[in-house]
């Protein structure tokens, strides 16, 4: 007896929905890709549960005629290319045909569609012992797909999915990619049934970014344009002092394609390095246009990655390209090199060097803390002078040595027990309550943790459409920029909800990463110098800390170089 066996149709799709579809909002992707290169001027997306309900798209184009829509939902099905030769070629975002028949194994699907001129439509119903229900439908131009009960019938991946506003927030970013992407088209998303993002089609780039993340968060960008005989790259980054604490709302598109890039991200952080404080990241919405010839979009299943037939010519140009938004009146000489020049290259990219500055959290790996032993005794320096060195450190002499103190660190962590501890951060009413609009994405979380927050002394009320009032903000926090805190404290609450185990401690997790995004935002912004004697209390505050020595990301705060290091250093030991 044979072992091989070619296994049944249905388990294909399912395995191959393994790779397409891992969560609702990749169906989202999937279909509005669909409807994008069917042409389509207005996209609606409805969604029931975070699209564990239903995942609903409809749009205005070409349709399908009856044959065509029963043969969409066969695997390999597709009308995008015909030959090898044009897998090169490649400018439609579908191609490998395994959407439709992928997503249907895994879901309830039904889908309307109609083509121009048709005199009757036609409805595909995938029913539960798979058949299909075929029957008409209205005339109305374009396609609807319903997408109900995302893996009612693989109950393993059903388990996986995360909590509703996790996926809702997964699902926004999406429609936010394609409609940056896709500028002169409408998008509209619904949730639950009231609408969380909604546009006409926009005149230019700048139009949707102000339609999407509003204007005031569009005056802090620079507009990134350069364009060579062979490639285009344009889009907005963060201006000098505009940084978030994470690396959300990095965006980058080949071709109109969203995608992760390390070649990319290395050449706009090694353009942004001298702007970017270490540990903050900018904020850029980057598009890229070379020949569909010199990009392989056939690498991913779900399409999320290119490969560059030159990498080093796109490093080098984008990198320009994104110099020069930062750096106004200046040119960058891009001339393709002979030779590849770039440090730390590798196969897939490029290797962190210096410019990819680690996040905060990464960073902590990095230090030798070992000097942190000195204090394991709890010193309580007796303090004299301080000396300020450079922007952030400080130096003292105690009886044991010389102590180095990096101020910012030791701030964020002196602040972080307070939060914790709800010490000091009695809430401050705010003279003039702030009207802040985030993007839906960020919003949802915040009123979703809106007592927690609270907790913390950021009193918030919701006012609607994704805008809130902060009624009261901790006194340290007096002067901060609130927009960017709020932005940085939605990215903890989605980190925690996305990454957070689910026991008891969630709770706690939750609290201190909001904490210590918090403490640092205010540390980060304050650049004040302290005078002696602030710099005696947040000595002495340093040493009641729990854990005095290290900041809440893992930095030291303080190092000694105790007499005894002083004497092996300069060789009498
Ligand atoms: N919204 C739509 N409007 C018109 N045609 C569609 C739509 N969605 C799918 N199709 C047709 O069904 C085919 C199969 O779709 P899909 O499974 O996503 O594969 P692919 O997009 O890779 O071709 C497409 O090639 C297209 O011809
Ligand atoms: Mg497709």
């Amino acid at each position: 007896m044979s072992n091989i066996a070619i296994l049944p149709d249905l388990l294909i799709n399912k395995i191959a929905a393994g790779e397409v579809v891992e969560r609702p909002a990749s169906v989202v992707r999937e279909l509005v890709d669909n409807a994008i290169d069917a042409g389509a001027t207005r996209i609606d997306v409805e969604i029931l549960h975070g699209g564990k309900k239903l995942i609903k798209v409809a749009d205005n184009g070409s349709g399908m005629d009856r044959d065509d829509a029963i043969m969409s939902l066969e695997r390999h099905a597709t009308s995008k290319i015909e030959t090898e030769d044009q897998l090169f070629d490649i400018s439609t975002l579908g191609f490998r045909g395994e959407a439709l028949p992928a997503i249907s194994s895994v879901s309830k699907l039904t889908l309307i569609s109609s083509a121009e001129g048709a005199e009757t439509g036609v409805k595909i119903e995938i029913s539960a012992n798979r058949d299909k229900v075929i029957s008409d439908a209205p005339p109305l131009k374009g396609t609807t797909v319903e997408v109900r009960d995302i893996f009612y019938n693989t109950p393993a991946r059903r388990k996986f999915l995360k909590t509703i506003p996790t996926e809702l927030s997964h699902i926004i970013n999406t429609v936010t990619q394609k409609a940056f992407a896709y500028t002169d088209i409408a998008f509209t998303l619904t949730h639950n049934n009231s609408e969380i993002m909604g546009f006409n089609a926009a005149a230019d780039l700048k139009e949707r970014f102000v339609q999407l993340y509003g204007d005031k968060m569009a005056d802090e960008f620079l507009s990134i344009n350069k364009e060579s005989k062979a490639m285009r790259v344009y889009g907005f980054v963060s201006s000098p002092g505009v940084t978030r604490a994470s690396r959300s709302h990095q965006f980058i598109f080949v071709n109109s394609r969203p995608v992760k890039n390390a070649t990319i991200n290395h050449a706009i952080y090694s353009a942004c390095r001298d702007e970017i404080p270490n540990g903050k990241h900018p904020v850029y919405f980057l598009f890229l246009e070379v020949e569909p010839r010199n990009v392989d979009v056939n690498v991913h299943p779900a399409k999320l990655e290119v490969k560059f037939e030159r990498p080093d010519d796109i490093h080098r140009f984008v990198r320009a390209g994104v110099y020069e938004a930062l750096n106004p009146g200046t040119e960058v000489d891009v001339t393709p090199l002979p030779e590849p020049v770039w440090p730390g290259r590798s196969e897939g990219g490029y290797g962190p060097v210096r410019a990819e500055s680690p996040a905060v959290g990464e960073a902590s790996e990095k230090f030798d803390i070992s000097q942190t032993d000195f204090f394991s005794s709890g010193i309580t320096p007796d303090v004299r002078d301080f000396f300020h060195i450079g922007e952030s450190f400080i130096a003292t002499t105690t009886d044991e040595g010389l102590l180095i103190i990096d101020q910012h660190a030791a701030h964020e962590r002196i602040l972080y027990e307070k939060f914790l501890r709800r010490e000091k951060v009695e809430p401050e009413e705010l003279f003039m309550p702030a009207r802040i609009d985030l993007p839906p994405r960020e919003y949802n979380f915040v009123i979703k943790q809106r007592e927690v927050l609270k907790g913390l002394g950021l009193e918030i009320e919701d006012f609607g459409k994704n805008n809130l009032i902060v009624r009261s903000m901790p006194q340290e926090l007096h002067k901060t920029d609130v927009r960017g805190l709020l932005m940085d404290v939605a990215e903890g609450l989605i980190e925690e909800d996305t990454t957070g185990i689910r026991s008891e401690d969630a709770g706690e997790a939750l609290l201190k990463n909001i904490a210590a995004r918090l403490a640092c935002h205010r540390s980060v912004r304050g650049r004040e110098q302290l005078n002696n004697e602030e710099m005696t209390v947040m000595m002495s505050d340093l040493e009641k800390a729990d854990e005095p020595d290290k900041c809440p990301h893992g930095r030291p705060t303080r190092m000694l170089f105790s007499i005894n290091d002083l004497q092996k250093m300069f060789k009498r030991k």
